[in-house]
Formats: structure tokens, sequence, C-alpha cells
């Protein structure tokens, strides 16, 4: 278990950091701020703005007083590959010493390029002899850009996640999953959602698909006939200050309906492939969560759309929030996009 780590969640719309404690009754809450990065300074979960994150970073370690160095940060995207692969069995260090080897032929990438981790899922798999892995490959120039950012701001990052496995690790830590229960996991942030199905307690499949809210603003943006700025603040449920008569609210909400049906049918796709390919049960429960997941509508229609009950998942559910410290409205408020950096967080009180 590391002494002290923080989570850091660098995603494109805004960077979130997050130090948490664990007490003899549970988890508490730290520190957590959140600071907004200007646009494009991620775009397709690429940094091309590298100066602004680092900026973010320091001014939210310094203004939230964090003397911690350590980091646990995240990626996603294309440039991360998640598969479930099924190998002959053999040991951890076995599985650790070929998997290089092993994973050349499961990604599209050279396999020089990749740092590649493995998990084993099952160690008896249905088929004789063989076992499930999950295997995670992600491009090494990825890996790169975040751990810079971090570095140049003054943080080592002792950990690199991916947001899927973070959001999946903070779901655990505040929601007990009954053994027999599939749950589906939807994290809607600004330009990525991040899809996780957990079956018999483990990560049994993620997805990420490059919609997210920017696509709302974006067609807001485009069929109204407005700048990004005020369709950023009319989803947002603004007026962006705008003459009343000009933009009627029911115009913006059927774009949000127009978004949020693509969206939901894309969610659906993923978790139609997920069960077409494995054979647990039918997914029980779906958690949203995400900056996106604020929109009631996307949550009404998804649910519609998956035909599975969608609840909103509270990243801080089991973490106790001293409201002599926090603003606990603030904290109500920004904790849909929490999740990452909470999941993040927690893993310094992992071995
Ligand atoms: N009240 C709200 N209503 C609708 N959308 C909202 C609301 N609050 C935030 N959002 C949207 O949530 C998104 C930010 O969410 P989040 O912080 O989870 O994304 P991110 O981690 O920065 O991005 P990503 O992970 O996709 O790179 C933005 O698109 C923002 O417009
Ligand atoms: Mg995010």
């Amino acid at each position: 278990m590391a002494k002290t780590l923080i989570g850091l969640d660098i995603g494109s719309s805004s960077v979130k950091v997050i130090n948490l404690r664990k007490t003899k009754r549970g988890y508490e809450l730290l520190n957590f701020g959140i600071a907004p990065l200007p646009p494009q300074t991620i775009v397709d979960s690429s940094l091309m703005n590298s100066g602004a994150v680092v900026e973010a970073i320091r001014r939210l370690v310094q203004s939230q007083g964090i003397k911690t160095k350590e980091c646990a940060l995240s990626v996603s995207g294309h440039s991360v590959i998640i598969k479930k692969i099924s190998l002959p069995q053999m040991t951890k260090a076995e599985l650790e010493n070929s998997i290089q080897w092993e994973a050349e032929q499961y990604i599209p990438f050279d396999i020089n390029d990749v740092n590649v981790d493995v998990q084993i899922l099952n160690p008896t798999s249905t088929e004789q002899g063989q076992m499930d892995v999950l295997l995670v490959a992600a491009k090494k120039d990825l890996i790169y850009d975040f751990t810079a950012v971090a570095s140049e701001a003054g943080l080592k990052s002792t950990i690199v996640d991916v947001d899927a496995f973070s959001v999946a690790n903070a779901f655990e830590a505040n929601y007990p999953i009954p053994p027999d229960q599939t749950i589906a996991l939807v994290n809607v942030g600004a330009s990525v959602t991040n899809i996780v199905v957990i079956a018999n307690r483990v990560t049994a499949f993620t997805r990420d698909i490059t919609i997210g809210g920017n696509q709302f603003t974006e067609e807001i943006q485009k069929q109204l006939g407005l700048s990004y700025e005020e369709a950023e603040d009319l989803k947002l449920g603004g007026d962006a200050g705008l003459d009343a008569d000009s933009v009627i609210p029911q115009e913006v909400e059927s774009v949000i309906q127009e978004v949020a049906d693509s969206l939901s049918s894309e969610i659906r796709r993923s978790l139609e492939f997920y069960q077409a390919t494995n054979q647990e049960g039918d997914i029980d429960k779906l958690y949203l969560c995400g900056g996106t997941s604020k929109l009631s509508t996307l949550r009404s229609i998804l649910e519609s759309r998956v035909s599975i009950p969608v609840e909103l998942m509270d990243p801080f559910r089991n973490i106790k929030i001293n409201p002599k410290i926090f603003d606990v409205e603030f904290i109500r408020n920004v904790a849909p996009m929490a999740a990452v950096a909470v999941g993040l967080g927690l893993r310094r009180f992992e071995d």
C-alpha cells in the first residue's frame, strides 16, 4: 500500500484531483478539486496543449494544499486496447513472461509501441485447459505524454490506469455487487463514453465510444446557429444571454433528445455485442456517471433504448465528506464528474 497517492483524472474538459484517506470506519475525502481546460486542449484523447494541462494541475495541487507528489492517472481512447482472450492455463508468472509475445496477434499496433498488461479473469474457463485473460495494451507515446505533464507539474505518476477500469474501481468501492449480478457502468464525459460490464465481480468487457457531451453542444451550435459557448450554456440550462424569444428551450431539448438517442443506440450496440460474445446472464442494471449523465433526458432515453433499469452512480456514496471542510452542495454537483478520479484515488489502498 502506497503511503500517499492522489488520483489525477486528466479529462478533455477538466482536470480533477482527489486525495482520500482510509480510516477504521471507511474512506474519507481529504481534498477534491476540478479545473476546466480550454477547448482543444485534448483532442481524440491525445494532448494538444500540454502547457494548459500542466497549468491546471499545478493550480489544483496548490489551491488544494496537496503535499503528496505521487499520483495515479489514467488514459483512454483509440490508443488503448482492452480485450478478453482465451489462453492455455498457466501460472501468473508464466503469463507475464509470455504475454508480450502472445499479445501481438490481438492488437492492431506494433508490439514495440505498446505497454501490455494482463489480468487473469477466470483461472478455469468453460473451455477445457483454457483460461480467460483480460489483455490491456496502451500506446507508449500516449502514456509518455500523460506522465510527462504530471511530471512537469511536479508529480510522479506511480500508477497508470485506464479510465474504464477506474470507473469500475470507483463503483466497486461504493456499491455492494451481488455475485450473481451483471452490471453495466457507463461514464459519459465530454469527448468519450466508457462502457464497462462487471460480471461475476470481475470486469468482463469494456469499450470506449467517441461520443460525449461535446456532441450535444456541437449539435445545438450547428442546428441553432450559435457560438460554441452559447450552445454549451444552453445545454447546461442557462439562457446564453440570448434574447428570450430568439431560442426556444424546446428546440434545445429536441436536439438533446436527438443526440441522446444516437448515443443510446451506440451504447445498446456495445451491450448487445457483450451479450452475444459472453455466456454470463443478462445485464441487471446500468449505472450512469460522467458530467453528461446530468442530462436527465439522456438517462430516460437510454433506459428505454437498453430496456435495463438505469440509475445514477454516486462515486462518493461510501466516502465520508465532512461538511465543516467541504461545501457539500458543490461536491454533490460535481460528483458525476468525479468517478474516474475516485477510482484512481482508491488505488492507494490496494496492494
Ligand atoms: N449540468 C450539466 N448538464 C449537461 N451536461 C453537463 C452538465 N455539467 C457538465 N456537463 C457536461 O459534462 C461534460 C464533462 O464531463 P466529464 O468531466 O465527465 O468529462 P471529461 O472527463 O472532462 O471528458 P472525457 O473523459 O470525455 O475526456 C462536458 O461535456 C459538460 O458539458
Ligand atoms: Mg473523463
